[in-house]
């Protein structure tokens, strides 16, 4: 266990520490992937743990399903929940309009389904996630490992006559090969720097052949959540166009650090 959290954890921290409040007893929760939605899982466990909290989770990713598993929250497919109350989830990138760039853990695919399947959605980011204009993350896309090269030539193209400061894209590797999803395909990350219109450019990726979905997340959020390395957190609601500050207390020495796997 480590003798303190490092402020950029402390933010991830906070946020999911924060965000979790929003859930209810007998609500269908989506688990997002990444680090920040990592520890939104821990403090889901410790809710159910210490509150009885009775909630069921879908997970995004395999890597989720496995934390979930292994703190005791019962999951299920998002088949069986068909309609989920809300998700919480990380990002890469958010912008004021809440729109943003995920799949940094290439999970994207199943993020974006899930997401879109709830009622609401919340995003948990410390805040050097913000942004002026989305884009200086590298956008990731899922595409179908047939014909991949010529998909990524096809992107490449089409990026041309696109809003965007850069048209460089690199397969994602895993070692010395491509890196595969969950679902079986390859993620391709275009290195865009800055993304002039990202409606735009969500809706052209994905009339490409061979590409399945990009990470773009347009209209799809409506809640950030916020964290900095001091333990405030600012919650940010697109439709109520309001936001608030508010301080997250907790001990390093809580039950919830002991467990820390990743
Ligand atoms: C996973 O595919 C991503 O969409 C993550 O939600 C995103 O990369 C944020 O991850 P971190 O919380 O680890 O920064």
């Amino acid at each position: 266990m480590p003798a303190e959290l490092s402020p950029i954890d402390t933010a991830k921290f906070v946020a999911a520490k924060r965000a979790v409040q929003f859930i209810e007893s007998g609500m269908k929760v989506g688990l997002g992937t990444g680090s920040t939605a990592a520890w939104m899982v821990r403090c889901l466990a410790e809710r159910i743990r210490d509150e009885g909290l009775k909630v069921v989770g879908v997970p995004t990713s395999t890597r989720t399903a496995e934390l979930a598993r292994q703190l005791g929250i019962p999951i299920t497919s998002l088949d069986d929940a068909k309609w989920l109350d809300l998700t919480i989830d990380g990002a890469d990138e958010f912008d004021v309009n809440l729109a943003l760039i995920k799949g940094g853990g290439a999970a994207l695919l199943q993020e974006k389904i899930v997401a879109t399947a709830s009622d609401q959605m919340i995003v948990i980011a410390d805040a050097a996630k913000e942004v002026s204009q989305l884009g200086n993350f590298p956008l990731p896309v899922e595409i179908i490992p047939f014909g991949w090269q010529t998909t990524k030539a096809l992107i490449e193209e089409t990026l041309v006559s696109l809003d965007v400061l850069n048209r460089d894209t690199s397969i994602r590797m895993n070692s010395d090969k491509p890196l595969i999803t969950d679902e079986a395909n390859y993620i391709l990350d275009l290195h865009l720097k800055r993304i002039g219109n990202p409606r735009q450019l969500a809706l052209v990726l994905n009339q490409i052949p061979g590409v399945v979905e990009n990470g773009l997340f347009i209209d799809i959020c409506d809640i950030v959540v916020i964290g900095h390395g001091d333990g405030r957190v600012t919650v940010r609601d697109i439709n109520a166009g309001s936001q608030a500050e508010d301080q997250v207390y907790f001990k390093p020495t809580d039950n919830i650090f002991a467990d820390l796997g990743d």
